[in-house]
């Protein structure tokens, strides 16, 4: 349907078309136009501006026109890192954390993503789904208009295809399969000769990602598998440096990813690694909360040059929270971002980070029209500063 929306007091997250990324000092600001309107129809952005260019007139009957007179209007947060797909909860898990086992002594105990695992085997694929949605519905609500989601808790054949039914990138390698422990290199082969082909034939991932990090998989068996995925014509994506310096980012680059993320334990290696690169460096900043970890040296990256995300990484083990808000917050708080910085790493720069920048992320013409009406007097910096406070008055998806 059309839709006008008229006297916008700010219209906050304005770029040119073909703008993918910021990279560097483009990510201090934040373009905006006071007093605007945005024009949607057949839900892309038609055309935005200053209210005294509005085409009022020339609109017809049908339009539906609201005034929002007060009001910051902004595109809906990209949230390109999640593991949303899974069954039941980790609450036990967590309280062995309070009492003080890590979550590599968890994960080699047999817990871990190997317990989440066990519970996605025995729930039904519709259940699955179910639970999926209520998380989905969760994180629109707090303003997330585009998502990725990653399987990783089937880990085998069977149950991997169950997740990625649902959506959308594979990480088969994210732990090895109960069944093969003590065997990794022959779940290594299993991953590459017969999930990735069946996941390739039956075009069920957009994205090949790997857990390359310390106690879960090297840089030798990810090359592999991101070897196997360029065969079949699938980009990769990466799960690296979070619980070591693994290498993880440069096997990363050098397989041209989309994203490494994590970067908890980054060197400057790793940076030079990435400059010049097509790869996004995202940040979690909700793990390393959750997790008691460093935060990654998102300002350094940015100071160098370089382009950072930000996404909420929510999954059941290390970051039960899919709100953006959290995120940015994190961002300016333990990252020391400027909320600029923060928001656009959380909405052009993770559009970018899940290869769909080009249909969202910003105030664009012909982008989909995925924006948060915030409440009356809410300005950018309120986002991160008072991010627990109900301040979205509306999501238009
Ligand atoms: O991104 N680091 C690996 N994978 C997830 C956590 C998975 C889990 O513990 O369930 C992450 O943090
Ligand atoms: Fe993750």
């Amino acid at each position: 349907k059309d839709c006008l929306l008229i006297n916008i007091s700010e219209l906050m997250g304005i770029l040119p078309v073909g703008c993918l990324r910021l990279q560097g000092e483009q990510m201090d600001s934040v373009k905006s136009i006071k007093n605007a309107f945005l024009h949607i129809s057949q839900g892309k952005i038609i055309s935005y501006g200053p209210m005294d260019k509005c085409p009022l007139e020339q609109m017809g009957e049908t339009m539906e026109i609201v005034n929002l007179a007060g009001h910051t209007v902004m595109p809906a947060f990209c949230d390109s890192h999640t593991h949303i797909v899974y069954a039941g909860n980790r609450e036990q898990e967590f309280i062995d954390k309070i009492n003080g086992l890590s979550y590599e002594e968890i994960a080699a105990r047999g817990g871990g993503i190997l317990n989440s695992a066990d519970l996605l085997h025995s729930t039904s694929e519709d259940e699955l789904y179910e639970q999926a949605v209520v998380r989905l519905e969760e994180v629109i609500e707090k303003g997330t208009g585009a998502i990725e989601i990653k399987s990783g808790y089937g880990l085998t054949t069977e149950d991997e295809l169950k997740m990625l039914r649902i959506k959308s990138t594979f990480l088969g390698a994210h732990a090895v399969g109960r069944a093969y422990v003590g065997r990794q290199s022959e779940y290594v082969e299993l991953v590459c000769n017969e999930m990735i082909p069946k996941v390739a034939e039956e075009g069920l991932a957009d994205f090949v990602d790997v857990f390359c990090d310390e106690g879960f998989f090297t840089v030798e068996e990810t090359d592999k598998i991101l070897s196997t995925a360029s065969k079949y014509g699938i980009v990769p994506k990466i799960h690296a440096n979070e619980l070591a310096v693994s290498g993880g980012v440069q096997v990363g680059v050098k397989h041209n990813a989309q994203s490494v993320d994590h970067l908890e334990r980054t060197t400057d290696a790793e940076i030079e690694a990435l400059r010049y690169s097509a790869t996004m460096p995202v940040m979690l900043p909700g793990a390393s909360f959750f997790l008691g970890m460093p935060y990654g040296r998102a300002k350094e990256y940015i100071a160098k040059g370089l382009a950072v995300a930000l996404a909420s990484d929510y999954n059941p083990g290390s970051s039960p929270s899919g709100d953006m808000r959290f995120v940015m917050a994190l961002g300016c708080i333990k990252m020391k971002l400027t909320p600029e910085q923060a928001f656009n790493a959380c909405t052009i720069n993770g559009a970018y980070g899940m290869g769909v920048s080009d249909i969202v992320g910003s105030i664009t013409e012909g982008k989909l029209a995925k924006l948060l009406v915030l409440k009356k007097g809410v300005t950018l910096g309120y986002i991160p500063y008072c991010h627990h406070s109900p301040f979205i008055e509306r999501v238009i998806i």
